[in-house]
């Protein structure tokens, strides 16, 4: 028998998906794969070779399960600098991946019971890493002409007596939306004097376009800080995403708790990817510049061609690496003798008809859309959103 916590979630869609291209690719279809949540680009080489270099020096056995404290002190050198935020080592640990130190963190805070605010859309795995924990996903809907973001009283509302925390995922995945200082600090007058804490999820936070700045929701203030955990990591900025590291700041509190989870649970991150994450933050970062001017051309494109196609719209996103178009209109269209009827039925026929994969948005709780990666050649999304204009047109 499977406990019942099982029954409660399900598996992460997003990896599905990924996962029947992949299936379909190995029988030979040419599947163009826009699902995928990782940037094209290789892992810069300095970082490769500082993970040679480990292995070389035998840098091969349990470190601390908390981390490496030279990584934790140049993630901590990297938010003083960047960010203005003092953090002791001991504020700070290091997970495999940042997905880890949210599963962390929500299994340190949260309670049978409690509630935690999950803006949607949402990345796939807050709800269900709440419901894991016993907890209660309270969802906020934000809108496209809001640019996906939650508003101040759209999060008062929210929060009640049993709120025990709030995610925030700046800039988001799926919807690539940011917010500005501004609104950041809209909705740290909310949560200020409340007792809960912010689950600020800031892994894109350094793939930003077109000047847009990045504010870290932790820098708003001793109040703020004191009740935000920050998680972040080097897998979507430094091209690292199989080299499982992430990290989390936040009160020496939640962080030992988390770290007690940790320990039990995984230990240490690998200690080789340990060494090379922290050639990310001490070494040259020049790459990032370059990926993110990369990064920028395609969204524009596919921004672009994507508002061109009748009855799709687009909001131009500020980070990350997705594009989220409302594709809602043709759900009623009819395939094989019935309507594709919501994002699912679109996403299947666009992978059988198309032969490209994107992420239906019903997986992140806002079934009008799909979400499209730009993190692929531009060949590539030129070759899957003329393949998804014809498909659509067919309709
Ligand atoms: C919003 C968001 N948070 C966290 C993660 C997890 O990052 P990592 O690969 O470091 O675990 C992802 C990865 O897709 C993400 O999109």
């Amino acid at each position: 028998m499977i406990a019942d916590r099982i029954s409660r979630i399900g598996a992460s869609p997003t990896l599905k998906v990924d996962a029947t291209a992949k299936a379909m690719r190995e029988e030979g279809i040419d599947v163009v794969n826009l699902s995928v949540g990782e940037p094209d680009f290789p892992t810069p080489l300095n970082i490769s070779e500082a993970g040679k270099k480990a292995i070389d020096e035998q840098f091969t056995k349990y470190t601390a399960a908390e981390g490496i404290l030279p990584l934790r002190q140049a993630i901590a050198a990297a938010l003083k600098e960047q960010d203005g935020l003092i953090y002791e080592p001991s504020e700070i640990i290091v997970s495999n991946g940042a997905k880890h130190s949210l599963y962390n963190a929500v299994m340190a805070l949260v309670n049978d019971g409690d509630e935690v605010v999950i803006p949607a859309p949402y990345w796939v795995s807050y709800p269900e890493m709440v419901k894991l924990a016993g907890g209660i996903p309270v969802f906020i809907r934000t809108t496209e002409s809001g640019g996906f973001r939650m508003t101040p009283e759209q999060l008062r509302d929210a929060i009640g007596p049993r709120t025990r925390a709030v995610f925030l995922n700046n800039p988001s995945n799926p919807t690539g939306c940011g917010y500005s200082k501004k609104d950041l600090e809209a909705l740290a007058e909310i949560v200020a004097g409340k007792n809960l804490y912010v689950l600020s999820d800031e892994i894109y936070g350094k793939l930003m376009y077109d000047g847009f700045p990045f504010t870290r929701f932790a820098s708003l203030g001793p109040e703020i800080k004191a009740r935000t955990i920050t998680v972040d990591g080097v897998s979507k900025a430094y091209a690292m995403t199989g080299w499982r590291i992430g990290w989390a700041a936040g009160p020496r509190e939640v962080v030992s708790a988390m770290a007690k989870v940790q320990s039990h649970a995984t230990s240490n991150p690998s200690s080789i990817s340990q060494r090379a994450a922290l050639e990310a933050y001490r070494g040259p970062q020049d790459e990032i510049a370059k990926m993110v001017a990369e990064f920028r051309k395609r969204r524009d494109y596919v921004v672009h061609a994507l508002r061109e196609i009748p009855g799709v719209s687009c909001i131009m996103p500020t980070g990350a690496f997705y594009a989220f178009p409302n594709v809602s209109s043709y759900y009623d269209k009819d395939y094989q003798g019935k309507p594709l009827g919501d994002s699912t039925g679109l996403a299947y026929y666009l992978l059988c008809e198309a032969h490209v994969a994107v992420v239906p948005g019903g997986a992140f709780g806002a079934d009008e859309y799909i979400r499209i990666s730009y993190a692929t050649s531009m060949d590539n999304l030129e070759k899957g959103i003329a393949r998804i204009r014809e498909s659509l047109a067919r309709l």
